[in-house]
C-alpha cells in the first residue's frame, strides 16, 4: 500500500449545515498527521476544472459556526461521462492528490465509487445532506439544524394558526424521503405527517380532521415534499373537503437548509471529519463514514446509497398517539 501524501477534500450536492465543520475537521485531522490539503471548488465541476486551493491551518479559521460550505458545491453533468472523469483525474495526478474525502449525498458517493473503479483514487465520503437519507450512519450532517429550523419555523407559524383558528399545511424538504417531516413533525406537534414512505392516505387524513376534538382551532398538518403529492396538492384536497376550514399552505424551502449549525451537527461533523482522514490513512477507500449506535461505521458507498424506505414504525405511532 503506497502511502499518502496529499488529501483532496469537496463538498458536492445540495449545501448542508456543518459541511464547514467537517472540512474544518478534514483539513486538521490531515495536517496533524503530516499530510498536505488541497481544497477542491463546486465539487465535480471544479475538479474537472481544475478549480483547487491549498490549505492551511488558517484556512479553516472561524467557520465551524457557518453554514453552507466554503468549498462552494455543485451537481455536475460533466462529472457523469467518462471524458469529465478523465480531466478531472488528469487534474489530480497534476496536483499530485492521492486520496479523497467527499462530502455530500447520494449523488456524490455514486459520482466518488465511479471515479475509485475507473482511476483507482481511493476516496472516503462523509454524510453531507439536509435528507438523513444514506444507509450507514443514524444522522446525516446537517439534518439536525435542518429539522431544529423547521420546528422554528413551525412554532411562529403556530402563532398565526392559534389566533386564526386555522389549518396549516406546512411543506418540508426531503427530495424523495420523509425524514425531516417525520422528525420535525413530532417535534412541533404536527396533528398528521405525510410521508412518501407510507402512502399517503387522504381518507385517513380527512377522518383524523374530521374526528378531530371540536374544541381543536389549530392544525398542523406536516407534507413532505414528494414527487407524487406535496404540500400544494394537499393543501387542495382539504380546502375541497372541508370547505368551511381556513386552509393555508406553507412551504418552508431553503430556510430549512441555511443558518448555523448545531452543536450536534458541528460535533458529528468533527467526528467524521477525523474517522475519514484516518481511515484514508489506514488504507480504507470506497466507503463512507458514518455514526451507528455512537460508534464510528463504515459503509461501502454502493450500501449506503440505497434509499431509506423504511421508516421507524415506533415514531409513527407517535405522531397518532399523541395528536389526540
Ligand atoms: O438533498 C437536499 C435537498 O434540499 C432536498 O431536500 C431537496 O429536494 C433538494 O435538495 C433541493 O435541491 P435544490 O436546492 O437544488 O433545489
Amino acid at each position: 500500500m503506497e502511502s499518502i501524501r496529499k488529501i483532496g477534500v469537496y463538498t458536492s450536492g445540495g449545501d448542508a449545515p456543518g459541511m464547514n465543520a467537517a472540512i474544518r475537521a478534514v483539513v486538521r485531522t490531515a495536517l496533524y498527521h503530516n499530510l498536505e490539503v488541497t481544497g477542491i471548488m463546486r465539487g465535480y465541476e471544479g475538479m474537472i476544472a481544475g478549480e483547487f486551493i491549498p490549505m492551511n491551518r488558517k484556512s479553516v479559521a472561524n467557520i465551524i459556526q457557518r453554514g453552507g460550505t466554503i468549498l462552494k458545491t455543485t451537481r455536475s453533468e460533466e462529472f457523469k461521462t467518462p471524458e469529465g472523469r478523465m480531466k478531472a483525474f488528469e487534474h489530480l495526478k497534476k496536483h499530485k492528490i492521492d486520496a479523497l474525502v467527499a462530502i455530500g449525498g447520494e449523488g456524490t458517493f455514486t459520482g466518488a465509487n465511479v471515479f475509485l473503479q475507473e482511476h483507482g483514487v481511493p476516496v472516503i465520503g462523509l454524510p453531507g445532506t439536509i435528507d438523513n437519507d444514506l444507509i450507514g450512519t443514524d444522522f446525516t450532517i446537517g439534518y439536525d439544524t435542518a429539522i431544529n429550523n423547521v420546528v422554528n419555523a413551525v412554532d411562529r407559524i403556530r402563532d398565526t394558526a392559534e389566533s386564526h383558528d386555522r389549518v396549516f399545511i406546512v411543506e418540508v424538504m426531503g427530495r424523495d424521503s420523509g425524514l425531516i417531516a417525520l422528525r420535525s413533525g413530532i417535534g412541533a406537534g404536527a396533528e398528521a405527517i405525510l410521508i412518501p414512505e407510507s402512502e399517503t392516505d387522504i381518507e385517513a387524513l380527512f377522518r383524523r380532521l374530521e374526528e378531530g376534538r371540536r374544541d381543536k382551532a389549530s392544525r398542523i398538518i406536516m407534507v413532505a415534499e414528494g414527487r407524487h403529492a406535496g404540500g400544494f396538492e394537499v393543501a387542495e384536497k382539504v380546502k375541497a373537503r372541508f370547505p368551511h376550514f381556513d386552509t393555508r399552505l406553507s412551504i418552508l424551502g431553503h430556510i430549512q437548509r441555511g443558518g448555523r449549525p448545531t452543536c450536534m451537527d458541528r460535533v458529528l461533523a468533527s467526528r467524521l471529519g477525523v474517522a475519514a482522514v484516518e481511515a484514508l490513512i489506514q488504507g480504507r477507500k470506497g466507503e463512507m463514514a458514518g455514526i451507528v449506535n455512537n460508534n464510528i461505521h463504515f459503509t461501502p458507498f454502493h450500501n449506503a446509497i440505497k434509499h431509506i424506505s423504511e421508516i421507524n414504525p415506533n415514531l409513527l405511532r407517535i405522531v397518532d398517539i399523541l395528536s389526540l
